[in-house]
């Protein structure tokens, strides 16, 4: 029986899989602990997310990894359906921002989000490293929106 499970003072021990989406300790620190984690889960867990608030009734998603044994599955997309329920009633528009990476944009469509705005040069000005998605170097976050 599948169960989304808030995940409150042991985030840390969940870094290597978040490290899977954001590959950098010191930025995933900068949302860990002020965003609402979840984890979906039946006999272990599935996939995990992060969620923070950026206004009054806008949130972000932060990071969202499926366990690679369990990706395409549809953990994802449940996950993601869990936490719109979750915020409908105190939010409006929940947001997420990523690479330009196809393959990824068109998981979040498949959520219904749609393209937002673009944050020019957002991996290069923020990451010590430069960082590849399929060997094309990550510079702008593209965001996307759907509402709640
Ligand atoms: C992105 C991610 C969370 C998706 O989770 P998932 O559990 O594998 O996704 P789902 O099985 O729910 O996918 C739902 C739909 O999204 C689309 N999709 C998901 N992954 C995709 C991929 N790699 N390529 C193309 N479409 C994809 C498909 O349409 C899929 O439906 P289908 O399998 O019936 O065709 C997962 O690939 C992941 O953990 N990636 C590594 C971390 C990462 O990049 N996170 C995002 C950072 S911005």
């Amino acid at each position: 029986m599948e169960f989304v499970k808030i995940i409150g003072s042991d985030k840390k021990n969940y870094m290597e899989l978040l490290l899977i989406a954001d590959e950098q300790v010191s930025m995933i620190e900068k949302y860990l602990y002020r965003g609402d984690m979840f984890a979906l889960c039946d006999d272990d867990v599935k996939a995990i997310c992060i969620v923070t608030q950026e206004k009054s009734g806008v949130y972000e998603i932060k990071n969202i990894v499926t366990v690679p044994k369990y990706q395409r599955k549809g953990y994802g997309q449940r996950l993601i359906s869990n936490i719109i329920d979750y915020y409908k009633n105190s939010g409006s528009e929940l947001y997420v921002g990523t690479g330009d990476c196809p393959a990824i944009i068109h998981f979040y469509e498949k959520c219904g989000f749609e393209k937002s705005h673009t944050v020019k040069n957002f991996f290069t000005d923020n990451y010590d490293h430069p960082m590849y998605e399929n060997g094309q170097q990550l510079v702008d976050m593209i965001y996307l929106k759907r509402n709640l």
